[in-house]
Formats: C-alpha cells, sequence, structure tokens
C-alpha cells in the first residue's frame, strides 16, 4: 500500500506574548537551570551517566560551561560497531513500511514533544536565534524524516516494466553490507539527523560521530528516534576524538560507507584514505563517499535588479546564523550604475541590525561556534582592516569578552584579484566587488574560477529574463543550488533538494531519492519459467 504525501512542518513564530514564545521561554529556562548538561553515554540504547571529564562552552556566554560528557575510548567505538554490526540482519529484515513508521513517529514526536527541548538546545549549544532553530531543529528534521519515508519509498517501487516471455525479473533493493559511518556538524541540529535516519531508513546500520558543537541537540536527536522504536543496536552515537574514532572505522573491513557533512579539507583526507584501503583490499566492497561541504557562496547583482530585495535577501543570506550556514553567501558582485543606491540601501538596512545572545529575541544574528572559529574569522577581519585593496563597507569589529560576537562586515576590494573571493570563513565576513555594467559576461568567467574551487550555492538577482537564462547558462557548474531574485540559503526539503559539486562535495543531494540511492546495494533478479 502506499504511504500518505510527505508535507512540510508548519512553522511557529513565537512573536511576543503568544504561547509559543512563553513555552520557549520555559524550555530555555529549564535548560539553563541544567547548565552544564550533563551529556550520557548512550551504548547499545542504554544512557550511562557521563562522567564529565570533556565540556564545550556556550557561544553567546563563554563563561558558563554548557554541555559536559565523556570521549569514547579506542575500545568503546569497536563495542559501538560490533553492536551496530549485530543488529543489522533483523534491521535489514525489518519490512520498510515498519521502518518507516519508526521515522514518521519520530518526526510527530519532534513536532509536538520534543519541539521547545530541541530548539532550546540548539539556541543555547549552537547559538542560533528562535527563527534559525524553528526552521533548523524543529522544521527541517521533521521534514526529513518525513520526506525520506517518501523518497524511500519512491526508489522500492523502481522495478523492471518489461518482462520478455517466459521471464520475470525484480530488482532487490538491498542495503549495504558493513556499517555506515556518519559525521555530522555544529551548524544544524537537522543535519545530523537527516546523515543517520537516511541509510537507516534504508536497512542499514549506522555508527555517528556528531561534531562537539552540538553534542547535546545530537544526543537528542538519538534519544527521539529511540523512544519513536528505533531497535538501539541501529544507530550507535559516539562522542569523542574525532581521529580516534576514524582510525577505528577505517580500520573496519565492514566499513560500507562515509556519510559527511563538514569542511572540505576534511573530507578530502577521508576521500584520500579511504582509496588507501580500497589499494589494499582492506574493505569487503568500496566504501561509498558522500559528502556535502564548504561554500564560497555568491549573489550576482544585475543592472535590472530589485535592489531592496537584493540587499534584504544578502543580508539574510551573510548574516544569519553569523555566517556559518555552509549555503551563506560570502562573495557578491554590484554593477558600478547601482553600486550608490546598494551600498545607500545596505547600510540603513543594516544599521537596526542588533547582534547578540539567543534568548534575546530581538537579536537578528549571534555568536559564532567557538574560540577556533573566533580566532580565524578575526584574525582575516583584522588583515582586511589594514588591507590597502579593501574598502570597509560596514562591520569590522568583534568583541569576544561575553560571548564569540563578530558585527556582520562588508569589504569592497579593488581587484576581482583578491584572495578573500576563495577563502571561507565561515563567519558573517562579505567580500564585494562593484564590475563596470558592460564587462557583465566577463564577470561570469571569472565568478566561475573563484570561490575556491567551491561550488555549492549561487544566486542572481535581475529582472531581465535573458541575463537570467545567460547566468543560469554559463555558470552551469559553479553551483548545486542555484537561486534567481532569492537568496543562498534556506533550502526546504521537499522543495529544493541540497548539495554541490567540485570541491563542495559529491552532489548526491540532501532531501532527495538521489542521497537515499547511495545506501543501497540493488540486486536483479532474473527468472526463467
Ligand atoms: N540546507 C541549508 C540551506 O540551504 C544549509 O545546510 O541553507
Amino acid at each position: 500500500y502506499k504511504l500518505p504525501p510527505s508535507y512540510n512542518e508548519p512553522n511557529l513564530h513565537y512573536r511576543t506574548a503568544s504561547p509559543e514564545r512563553e513555552k520557549l521561554v520555559t524550555a530555555l529556562s529549564k535548560l539553563r537551570e541544567q547548565l552544564p548538561i550533563s551529556v550520557p553515554t548512550v551504548k547499545n540504547g542504554k544512557e550511562i551517566a557521563s562522567k564529565d571529564e570533556q565540556h564545550t562552552l556556550m557561544p553567546s556566554e563563554i563563561a558558563t560551561q554548557f554541555a559536559k560528557y565523556s570521549p569514547a575510548t579506542k575500545q568503546d567505538v569497536e563495542a559501538a560497531i560490533a553492536a551496530a554490526l549485530e543488529a543489522k540482519q533483523s534491521w535489514a529484515e525489518t519490512s520498510f513500511h515498519d521502518r518507516a513508521a519508526i521515522f514518521l513517529r519520530a518526526a510527530d514526536l519532534v513536532s509536538n514533544k520534543y519541539r521547545y527541548e530541541l530548539m532550546a538546545a540548539t539556541m543555547l549549544g549552537q547559538g542560533k536565534n528562535a527563527w534559525q532553530a524553528e526552521i533548523d531543529a524543529a522544521a527541517e528534521l521533521a521534514d526529513f524524516y518525513r520526506f525520506n519515508v517518501g523518497f524511500a519509498e519512491e526508489i522500492y517501487t523502481r522495478q523492471p516494466t518489461l518482462h520478455a516471455q517466459g521471464q520475470a525479473g525484480k530488482t532487490d533493493w538491498r542495503p549495504l553490507e558493513g556499517f555506515v559511518y556518519a559525521v555530522s556538524p555544529f551548524n544544524f541540529t537537522a543535519i545530523g539527523g537527516n546523515l543517520i535516519s537516511g541509510p537507516a531508513l534504508m536497512g542499514n546500520v549506522v555508527l555517528w560521530k556528531p561534531s562537539p558543537g552540538n553534542i547535546y541537540s545530537s544526543y537528542l536527536v538519538h534519544k527521539i528516534l529511540l523512544e519513536a522504536g528505533l531497535p538501539p543496536g541501529v544507530i550507535q552515537l559516539v562522542n569523542g576524538d574525532a581521529e580516534m574514532i576514524t582510525d577505528v572505522v577505517y580500520e573496519h573491513r565492514e566499513f560500507a560507507a562515509l556519510n559527511f557533512t563538514g569542511s572540505s579539507d576534511v573530507f578530502r583526507e577521508l576521500y584520500a584514505r579511504a582509496g588507501e584501503g580500497v589499494r589494499t583490499k582492506k574493505y569487503r566492497d568500496y566504501p561509498r563517499m558522500v559528502a556535502e561541504t564548504s561554500g564560497k557562496n555568491f549573489h550576482i547583482v544585475h543592472n535590472t535588479a530589485d535592489i531592496p530585495n537584493a540587499v534584504k535577501h544578502t543580508i539574510r543570506a551573510s548574516f544569519e546564523y553569523a555566517g556559518q550556514k555552509c549555503s551563506a553567501c560570502s562573495r557578491i558582485y554590484i554593477p558600478e550604475s547601482r553600486a550608490e543606491e546598494f551600498w545607500k540601501e545596505m547600510k540603513d538596512s543594516l544599521s537596526p541590525v542588533k547582534v547578540g545572545a539567543p534568548e534575546d529575541f530581538s537579536s537578528f544574528t549571534g555568536p559564532v561556534i567557538n574560540d577556533k572559529a573566533f580566532k580565524k574569522i578575526t584574525t582575516a577581519i583584522d588583515s582586511a582592516n589594514k588591507d590597502s585593496q579593501l574598502e570597509k563597507i560596514v562591520g569590522g569589529t568583534y568583541d569576544g569578552s561575553k560571548g564569540l560576537f563578530i558585527e556582520p562586515t562588508i569589504y569592497s576590494a579593488k581587484t576581482l584579484d583578491h584572495p578573500l573571493f576563495d577563502q571561507e570563513l565561515f563567519g558573517p565576513v562579505l567580500v564585494a566587488y562593484v564590475y563596470p555594467d558592460a564587462e557583465y559576461d566577463a564577470l561570469l568567467e571569472k565568478i566561475d574560477t573563484q570561490g575556491g574551487g567551491l561550488a555549492l550555492t549561487g544566486a542572481i538577482f535581475a529582472s531581465d529574463q535573458k541575463v537570467i537564462r545567460k547566468t543560469e547558462d554559463r555558470l552551469r557548474y559553479a553551483a548545486g543550488n542555484f537561486y534567481t531574485n532569492c537568496k543562498t540559503t534556506g533550502a526546504v526539503i521537499g522543495q529544493q533538494s541540497f548539495g554541490g559539486a567540485r570541491g563542495s562535495g559529491t552532489n548526491d543531494k540532501a532531501g532527495s531519492a538521489g542521497m537515499l540511492m547511495r545506501f543501497v546495494a540493488p540486486r536483479t533478479l532474473k527468472e526463467e519459467y
């Protein structure tokens, strides 16, 4: 039978004095009272109190410890893999409808029971404001669970349509042999949920290593799946030293796939290392490499653009969540004839924009995730402030004394060859180039080669349809997600599948059947009678 169609989780808005606001504020204070929150270790579904050897800090208030946890030992990781492999056969034999029911139930638990807890964890732990937490830890997480069920159904119903006389055949959509290694980033609570649930829905078992930056929200994601009925062995969550965990995984013969979201540099290492194992025949299969990685994403403003719209979208794409979405816009190209108007609109619109703590509902954007990120971004700002090739338009200041806050910053470069057009900072820093209107075609050629070899998202702001089509054609490979008259961020599951190629990943598109296809090993069956 056919499952009901997938749908997007309706967004809540947390307006002043609304019941939603009240519930969120209660969840935030409840979490605050527990800080630093002790994140239990989960061993094969059983919670064990953490010994709290390690901790993370709250990005908006660095004097406050946020989470404490016990890092896994090498033996813990080995045991987690063994337990996952033990759970494999019975999970693979569980019918698709029974597996799907677990994820649909998890989506409802996210929506109804855990929404506020997940959001509070994402706001205090990852520094997101209420809206950013809503579209991530509530909506996108539930959307991934619901839509993946629909995509999986699409795959399972793909069968041969022609049979010769005296023959029958079918496709057996087997899970991979072995286990999947999922490595997820701090910036979206939902991404971890997708990296583990996609493969698991297809009958695979998973070892999951989330970032320390969202250790508590990842724990909640896992807890919800267990409450929804996921057998304890299927997804094994391990925290701790990434290199050690990766070493254990990469030594294992049953390592079947990597499902990674994070930086391109780390993925390149992981990709190359898997190749070594393949060369030495360490693995039974060729491990699948699936990744969504860095971006140096762009907005192009054409001289036919609606400037207020382009400015509004640029502010959102570049500065929401302090520029820490892989889809964030960090380079922009503005036509000479509209530059004055663009900069005036930008300065006027940015002046009331507030950088502040997530619990302050008037904050437009918040802190960056940790000290390392703060140092990297502010070092780049310090050098940009002294760079004669850059003119500062706004920002260029920061204050890390209480929380890791950086002002939205824009530089206009005198040359199109400035290194900032290639360097991903993963922070609220935008570099602009004002181009002569007549050189639009040459500009497109250049844009295609900039961005440090990355090709995740891009956008064109224009009203001339011919220009829009030309730009789409010319930049066919410059972005995996390309938008017209709207920002580079905010793909919605079921509406825009998401992912980039070139240096930005394997372009398997989160939120699509294509992604789930990477976690099946189809078998073709033919029978003559
Ligand atoms: N999918 C997110 C976006 O489109 C980024 O991971 O903004």
